[in-house]
């Protein structure tokens, strides 16, 4: 039940409305259903909202940020344009708000909120008059809404100040503004945010570098862009250029450190623009978060959300900003139509990802990280169920959030791999820039894809494409036979080393890892056998300080294989790593490990209940299964 439902009691329309919402969003706690052939493709199963009615097309934010009271008030004013003439209300999603009025013009309207899914939250429907092109709704935010994290002063890099910011994929856009939030309907946006004066505010809009700090903040975007990248973030930031149309936000401690580590980024934008059509935002800047940042990287536009886990030293994990930055092309310009298409998103950008990386720096280190991908890829094969590896996946009844995996990402750059091998990179290459023009500042579908496809590229090559395969790898889980496979001969090497070692032909002292990079090491810590004694595990943490390491990811492979095989002298750090770190990807096969003995599943808790405070609701939900209530 919503925490202010009784907002819906006071309602004055408690549903007396003559015309009822039709919602496309299911109860998402309601049993999934079974794939049918009448699956609608372009609903929106995860939106109560009425675009094909009513459609928003622009939104004016005023919020001021309470950090005593951790909650975000002010009003939104959504203009929008009738699809539909006969259409007699429009139709929000909300979240945990707490809605103060509704009015058109200075006058209050009726509306309705809906009692509240799990999942998916309440509609807003809301009465228009006749004339009306624009409501506004004042409303505040609940303190746990689960887009906005607040953090207190301990849980940033200095201490001193607090930290607010929001994460909207996929559905939480609700759950701090009350809009359409659905990824086929995109808007412009414009934003007045008041924080406390001491304070930065910065979204994913036109950011001044250089605007005083005043606690008055004015941000826009004039690009149509869907909810889900709508994004709000206020703390001690500060801003350094990286190049001319590159740089970095953060905290002044990790000002520095990141812009040495990210000052590849503007070759990174430049080379993408070469290959694939030209930028379209302007200007590209990375925001550093906090660790309790429950994503690697957020693609909000002009403004990527990054997690300070991947300053490593040796930008060894940069790849994340490549993947960020990627996104500008597919998923901000070309965006999938409903969470069924995801794929459209994160295939396509894992695959760009892929491309800048090989160029930026070579092809060795490309087939290291396609491997590593690759391996992730198997990983969760061999995990998920059938239905859960097809590409447009069937989320109905289901939150986006619980089927989170490298499906969408890595199997959807295979195929993208694929058809490029088939035709050739130059033709591939030129079939993707006419594709960002064509479907540019829109919402697609698979469907639309398939039928692009068809007038492209299978039109093209019939000799090389069918349509057939192409189906294949979009609707049937696993991946298809024949399916290309990465290969490193960097990795070829490693796993000689590590099977000599495993064999007793080498000492722990002979293996020469002097040379190798992070990803060499995630390779030979991920290969090990699953099981492992306690002397090879003290060989390899005296000889290569393992635990003691600073890299977060090859620290992840180590500490999952400690899990596995109870090595105690790494669980202080694990510890610690487990209260330090938020994001996801990494602490969740952790817990996830640790859950499946009765000893380990103490540690996680005690872990956990140290660290619940300061994790994001998104790790909290992801992770309490796996420890005692
Ligand atoms: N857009 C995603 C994050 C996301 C996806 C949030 C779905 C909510 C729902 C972002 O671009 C992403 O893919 N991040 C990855 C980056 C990695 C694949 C390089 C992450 O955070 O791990
Ligand atoms: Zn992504």
């Amino acid at each position: 039940m919503n925490k202010f439902s009784w907002i819906w009691l006071a309602s004055p329309l408690l549903f007396a409305c003559s015309e009822t919402a039709t919602p496309n969003a299911q109860s998402a706690s309601a049993k999934p259903q079974p794939v049918t052939e009448q699956f609608e493709a372009s609903t929106d199963y995860h939106s109560f909202s009425n675009p094909d009615q009513v459609r928003v097309t622009h939104l004016d934010l005023d919020l001021t940020a309470d950090f005593e009271r951790r909650v975000l008030h002010g009003q939104a004013t959504l203009s929008f344009e009738r699809i539909d003439e006969a259409a007699k209300s429009l139709i929000v999603d909300t979240r945990d708000l707490m809605i103060d009025n509704v009015t058109v013009d200075g006058t209050k309207v009726d509306y309705d909120l809906k009692p509240a899914d799990p999942e998916l939250g309440s509609a807003l429907q809301i009465m228009l008059p006749e004339s009306a092109t624009k409501v506004t709704i004042a409303y505040q935010t609940s303190p746990s809404a689960s887009g906005v994290q607040w953090l207190s002063p301990e849980q940033t890099a200095g201490k001193q100040y607090p930290f607010l910011f929001t994460q909207a994929q996929a559905v939480h856009a609700r759950s701090f503004i009350p809009l359409q939030d659905s990824p086929q309907v995109r808007m412009t946006y414009e934003a007045t945010i008041h924080t406390p004066q001491e304070l930065l505010a910065v979204m994913s809009a036109s950011n001044d570098p250089d605007t005083a700090r005043d606690g008055e903040y004015h941000f826009t975007m004039a690009q149509p862009i869907p909810s889900y990248l709508i994004a709000l973030a206020i703390g001690n930031l500060e801003f350094q250029a990286m190049g001319e149309r590159t740089g970095v936000y953060a905290e002044p401690e990790l000002l520095a450190p990141a812009a040495a580590e990210f000052e590849d980024t503007e070759s990174m934008l430049e080379l993408t623009e070469k290959a694939f059509g030209p930028y379209q935002w302007d200007r590209y800047d990375l925001l550093i978060l906090p660790p309790s940042f429950p994503f690697g990287g957020m693609e909000n536009p002009r403004l990527s959300f990054i997690t300070p886990t991947v300053i490593a030293g040796d930008k060894s994990l940069v790849a994340l900003i490549a993947h960020e930055l990627a996104h500008s092309w597919s998923g901000n310009a070309v965006t999938n139509a409903t969470w069924r298409d995801l794929w459209l998103n994160e295939g396509f950008t894992t695959y760009l990802t892929y491309r800048i990386m090989e160029q930026l720096y070579g092809e060795d280190r490309y087939n290291m990280e396609a491997v590593l991908g690759y391996q992730s890829l198997q990983t969760d094969i061999e995990a998920l169920k059938a239905k859960d590896e097809i590409l447009a996946i069937d989320l109905r009844g289901r939150n986006p959030d619980d089927v989170f995996s490298d499906i969408p990402y890595e199997k959807g750059a295979l195929l993208l791999r694929e058809i490029e091998q088939k035709v050739g990179r130059d033709n591939f290459d030129a079939f993707l820039m006419d594709y960002f023009e064509h479907f540019s500042f829109q919402s697609i579908t698979t469907q639309s894809f398939i039928d692009y496809l068809d007038q492209t590229l299978l039109k093209q090559y019939p000799e090389k494409l069918s349509k057939q395969r192409i189906k294949q790898w979009i609707f049937e889980p696993g991946l298809p036979k024949g399916a290309p496979v990465p290969q490193s001969d960097a990795f070829a090497k490693i796993n000689r080393m590590r099977s000599a070692w495993l064999d007793q032909e080498m000492a722990v002292t002979d293996i020469k890892t002097q040379a190798w990079t992070t990803h060499e090491w995630l390779y030979f810590l991920n290969n090990l056998p699953q099981e492992l004694s306690a002397d090879q595990l003290q060989a390899l943490d005296s000889q290569f300080n393992l635990t003691a390491s600073q890299n977060n990811e090859i620290a992840h492979s180590w500490l999952l294989i400690a899990v596995k095989n109870e090595y105690k002298p790494a669980y202080d750090r694990l510890y610690e790593y487990l209260v330090n770190i938020g994001r996801n990807k990494l602490v969740k096969p952790l817990y996830r490990e640790l859950s499946k003995t009765e000893e380990g599943k103490a540690f996680a808790t005690k872990a956990f209940n140290e660290a619940k405070s300061g994790y994001h609701p998104l790790t909290i939900k992801a992770n309490q299964g796996f420890v005692e209530k």
